[in-house]
């Protein structure tokens, strides 16, 4: 929220329409939380929402590894929202595995699906009312991690990869139609699935992993950090920034 010339209050998303993926817990509970406060009407999906979506949000259960998925989310938008202006594809994760060679083919599948055609599907699903409506912002929640390519989420990075790379793709296409496309990529961020991922590489590692170091700033991200970086992006102040990945990590990654 920032002040008028009056001393009245703005909120940044006053009449905006958002649907955020992923917001029952750690970034995407953050971003939903900052978008209702910024004057959105938030619509959010999780597989469960047992309790955890933050209140004043619609929430719809989904699974968005399937197309079926992504429709029936494109459809309870359009129906409780009436039309999506900004969207962001935050549902992600991954299952460390003890090396590359190690992943099995159905985990490429499901990372593929969950980290990258849940967004390609979305995005195919809803950008079109953008376009018609000539606005609209979209952002793809990547990770820093793609720099460094572990081997051990290699299925990960490799499906968040593609991600960025679609996104300034897409971002491309819709820049004349006055709809914005950009990423964030966080780096440590202490959430629940973050949390226990690390946890889960730390208990399989063999031979050189994760630094376990703070990131230079000192400390972990937070989940607000990270939507900071989101609001700011779908906000009219990021209005001419398209096709860009802003990398949120404290120093982590220095080459992002
Ligand atoms: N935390 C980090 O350190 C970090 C770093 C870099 C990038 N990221 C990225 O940031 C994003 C958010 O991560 P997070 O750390 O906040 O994760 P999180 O705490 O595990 O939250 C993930 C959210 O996505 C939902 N989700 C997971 N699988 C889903 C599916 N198949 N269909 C629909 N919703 C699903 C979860 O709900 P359900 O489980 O109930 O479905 C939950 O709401 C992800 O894209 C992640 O890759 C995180």
């Amino acid at each position: 929220m920032t002040t008028g010339d009056n001393g009245s209050e703005i909120r940044e998303l006053a009449g905006k329409r958002a649907l955020v993926t992923g917001g029952s817990r750690g970034i995407g509970a953050a971003v939903v939380r900052q978008f209702l406060d910024a004057g959105a009407e938030v619509l959010t999906t999780a597989r469960s929402g047992t309790g955890t979506v933050p209140e004043g949000a619609v929430f719809v259960a989904a699974d968005l590894r399937t197309r079926a998925g992504a429709q029936a989310v494109a459809e309870a938008a359009q129906e409780a929202l009436g039309g999506v202006d900004i969207l962001v594809n935050n549902a992600g994760g991954a299952r460390p595995f003890p090396n590359a060679l190690a992943i099995p083919d159905e985990e490429w599948q499901d990372q593929l699906d969950l980290n990258y055609l849940a967004s390609v599907r979305l995005d195919s699903l809803l950008t079109p009312g953008m376009r018609a409506r000539r606005s609209g912002a979209v952002v793809h929640v990547s990770t820093a991690a793609v720099t460094t390519s572990a081997p051990p989420f290699l299925h990960y990075t490799a499906a968040k990869a593609a991600l960025e790379n679609y996104s300034r793709g897409l971002a491309l296409e819709l820049a004349p139609f006055g709809v914005r496309v950009n990423a964030v990529s966080p780096g440590r961020t202490a959430t629940p699935g973050g949390e226990a991922t690390r946890k889960q590489w730390a208990s399989l590692r063999e031979g050189p992993g994760q630094d376990n170091t703070a990131p230079p700033l000192g400390r972990d991200g937070r989940p607000d950090d990270i939507a900071n970086a989101v609001l700011f992006l779908v906000s009219d102040r990021a209005s001419w920034l398209t096709g860009r990945n802003l990398t949120v990590d404290g120093g982590e990654f220095p080459a992002g």
